[in-house]
């Protein structure tokens, strides 16, 4: 039954930005937790996804990595949320990243707030940010915009509270709201193998509410889930909309940016899962045959 009242849910919030401009130290600094130390050479090479609460309040938090590398996940970080986090470091200010970062935001529909980061450092302008982002079409308030600026330091935890409002005030106008009481669905945030539990996928769950035992389709890969487990590595019995959560019991791993849908049974989801398996297969076969084809006609020219 897919009939169900709409009620408020959390903001999902993705940060994006140049490399090395403190994403993951910002939001580290809001979870006061430390994930930038556990991170290869600091680099972020995944996205992580984490909850937060302020005054009461929840806001999911996706970050992403800001190397080159990297754009397909930004993008994908981009449609997956509500907000987006542009953090621009002022001893360094608008870079690549940035600018690509701004594309991704303006061609999902999401609002941009601005946080000018390194603030602390004797070389930060943060006027010069608001300067050279009015070349990218974005307005902070203090330049006749709309766009909402804080300036911060991950790194003394300053005005981290103002940026919280300050995405809880965008949150207010787009009066978020989602249907718990139905099928879930939503989004794959990452998905990897691990040596002990098997397939472990992070979702955002967007509609519905997820449970221990239901069957899930997600891209090409199916599964009953085994477990839940949330930000804090706890089991949970279930996840609401706006909340992220890894899934144990997946058949494989389903690539960032798919779909997932709990569905009514097993040869259900196994029809699913061929059909999409075996659309990619050939898919990959016209691909193949496509590049032989071309490299004949070179030939034979
Ligand atoms: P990628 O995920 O690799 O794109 O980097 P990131 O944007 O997540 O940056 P990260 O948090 O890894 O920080 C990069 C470097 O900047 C680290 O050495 C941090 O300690 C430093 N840093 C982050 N925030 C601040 C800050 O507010 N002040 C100062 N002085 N240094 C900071
Ligand atoms: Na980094
Ligand atoms: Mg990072």
């Amino acid at each position: 039954d897919e009939e169900g009242e709409l009620v408020s849910r959390p903001p999902v919030v993705t940060i994006m930005g140049h490399v090395d401009h403190g994403k993951t130290s910002l939001l580290d600094a809001i979870r006061k937790t430390s994930v930038v130390s556990g991170e290869a050479g600091g680099i972020t090479q995944h996205i992580g996804a984490y909850q937060v609460e302020q005054n009461g309040q929840k806001i999911t938090f996706i970050d992403t990595p800001g190397h080159a590398a990297f754009t397909a996940m930004r993008a994908r970080g981009a449609q997956a949320t509500d907000i987006a986090i542009l953090v621009v470091a002022a001893d360094d200010s608008v870079m690549p990243q940035t600018i690509e970062s701004i594309s991704h935001a303006k061609a999902a529909g999401v609002p941009i707030i601005v946080a000018i980061n390194k603030i602390d450092k004797h070389e930060a302008n943060p006027q010069k940010v608001r300067t050279e982002l009015l070349q990218h079409e974005v307005f902070v308030e203090s330049m006749g915009g709309e766009v909402l600026d804080v300036e911060v330091s991950a790194k003394n935890g300053t005005n981290l509270d103002k940026l919280l409002e300050a995405i809880l005030l965008q949150a207010e106008i787009l009066d978020l709201k989602a249907n718990p009481n139905r099928t879930a669905e939503g989004t794959v945030i990452e998905a990897q193998l691990d040596r002990g539990r098997g397939s472990v996928a992070t979702v955002l769950v967007q509609k519905g509410t997820l449970r221990p035992g239901q069957i899930v389709v997600a891209g090409d890969q199916w599964g009953r889930v085994r477990a839940l487990v949330n930000d804090k590595g706890e089991h949970v019995k279930e996840a609401t909309p706006a909340t992220p959560v890894e899934v144990l019991g997946l058949s494989g791993t389903p690539a960032a940016g798919d779909k997932f849908a709990v569905v009514e049974n097993e040869s259900r989801a196994r029809e699913i899962s061929e059909y999409r398996q075996r659309l990619a297969r050939d898919k990959a076969a016209a691909r193949q045959s496509g590049q032989r084809g071309s490299l004949e006609q070179m030939m034979t020219q």
